[in-house]
C-alpha cells in the first residue's frame, strides 16, 4: 500500500514531539516534512526540537523547515508555562547535528503542492496555522490541490484552554486560522472536546517507560513534565495528549467519533479571540467545513501509540 505523504507543520511542544515520533514510526505515513512555527516557543526553539525529536527517532534526513516567527496580525503568545523554557522540557537530549533546510517552510508547502500529484498531500498542523495561511495567501492555486488538512486546535463543549473562549493554537492566530477553515479545504479538527479525553495516566506514562528504549523513556520524561500544568488546572489525573490525535486519526480514524459541521472562526471580538464557532446543532445554515471530533476510544489511542513507539 502506498505510505500516505503528509507534512506535518509543528511547534514543539512535548505533545508535538510524541506526534513526530508516532508518523516517524508508522509505515503507512511517508513524511515528505516538517515545517516549523512560532508557538508554544519561539520559531528558533521550534525549529531546533523539531530537529532534535528527528535525531531521537533516529531520522536526520527528514528535512526539517523553519517557517514564520509570529502570526499574521498579532503578537506572538508563547506557553512556556506548559512546555517550559526549551518546549521539551522534561528530559535533557543533545543538541541536533542535523542542519535546517535553507528553504522557508512557506515556500516548501507551496512548491511540494506544485509538484506532487493533485489530492496526494496531507497537511497536518499541530499549531498556529500561520504557515498554512501564508501559503494558501501567497499562491491559491495549491489550496485545491491539498488532499486534506487534519489539525489539532479550537474547542465546542470544552470552551477554551487560552482564555474561556479560545484553544491555544486558534488564539495565537486566529486570522490564519480564519483562512484555513474558510479555504473549503476539506478540515478534520481534533479540539479540545476531544484532546481531553485521551489523558496521560500514571499507567500510561509507565506503558512508555516499561518499552525500555531511549525513545520510550524521552517520551515517558516528556509527559510526566508536560502533565503537571494540566493536572493542577483541570485536577485530571493526567494530561490531554492533544497533538498525536491529529497522527492517529490517518493511523486508525475509527477511534475517533465526530460530526461534520460549520466552524467559524472569531477574529473581531478581544473578549472571543480564537473562538472556534461551531455549529454543533446545525442551528444556522452556515455549510460544514470541518468533520469536528468529539469522542475518542482512548485505550485504543494510547495501545495504537505505544505499540509504534515501541518500534523506534
Ligand atoms: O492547545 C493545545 C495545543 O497548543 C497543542 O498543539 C499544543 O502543542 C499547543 O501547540
Ligand atoms: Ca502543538
Amino acid at each position: 500500500m502506498t505510505p500516505r505523504k503528509i507534512i506535518i507543520d509543528t511547534d514543539p511542544g512535548q505533545d508535538d514531539a510524541v506526534a513526530i515520533l508516532l508518523a516517524l514510526a508508522s509505515p503507512e505515513l511517508e513524511v515528505l516534512g516538517i515545517t516549523c512555527v512560532a508557538g508554544n516557543v519561539p520559531l528558533a526553539l521550534t525549529a531546533r526540537n523539531a530537529r532534535v525529536v528527528c535525531e531521537l527517532a533516529g531520522r536526520p534526513a527528514v528535512p526539517v523547515f523553519a517557517g514564520c516567527d509570529r502570526p499574521l496580525a498579532r503578537d506572538l503568545v508563547t506557553a512556556e508555562y506548559v512546555h517550559g523554557k526549551s518546549g521539551l522540557d522534561g528530559i535533557a537530549l543533545p543538541e541536533p547535528e542535523m542542519p535546517l533546510q535553507p528553504l522557508h517552510a512557506v515556500d516548501f508547502i507551496i512548491e511540494s503542492l506544485r509538484a506532487l500529484p493533485e489530492g496526494t498531500v496531507t497537511l497536518c498542523p499541530l499549531g498556529p496555522l500561520t504557515n498554512i495561511a501564508t501559503a494558501f495567501t501567497r499562491a491559491p492555486e495549491i489550496v485545491s490541490r491539498v488532499a486534506e488538512i487534519v489539525l489539532m486546535g479550537g474547542g465546542c463543549f470544552e470552551g477554551g484552554n487560552t482564555t474561556p473562549a479560545a484553544e491555544f493554537n486558534i488564539y495565537v492566530d486566529p486570522e490564519a486560522a480564519d483562512i484555513v477553515f474558510k479555504s473549503g479545504v476539506p478540515l478534520v479538527v481534533m479540539p479540545l472536546d476531544v484532546t481531553h479525553r485521551v489523558l496521560t495516566t500514571r499507567a500510561r506514562i509507565e506503558g512508555f517507560r516499561a518499552l525500555g528504549t531511549r525513545v520510550g523513556h524521552a517520551v515517558a520524561s516528556w509527559t510526566d513534565f508536560f502533565e503537571r500544568f494540566d493536572m493542577a488546572k483541570y485536577g485530571s489525573d493526567g494530561a490531554p495528549l492533544h497533538d498525536p490525535c491529529v497522527i492517529a486519526y490517518l493511523l486508525a480514524p475509527g477511534l475517533f467519533q465526530g460530526r461534520h459541521i460549520n466552524v467559524e472562526i472569531e477574529t473581531a471580538s478581544a473578549l472571543t479571540r480564537g473562538m472556534t464557532v461551531a455549529d454543533w446543532w446545525h442551528v444556522t445554515p452556515r455549510p460544514p467545513n470541518a468533520m469536528f471530533m468529539r469522542e475518542v476510544d482512548a485505550d485504543g489511542f494510547f495501545a495504537l501509540l505505544t505499540e509504534r513507539i515501541g518500534r523506534l
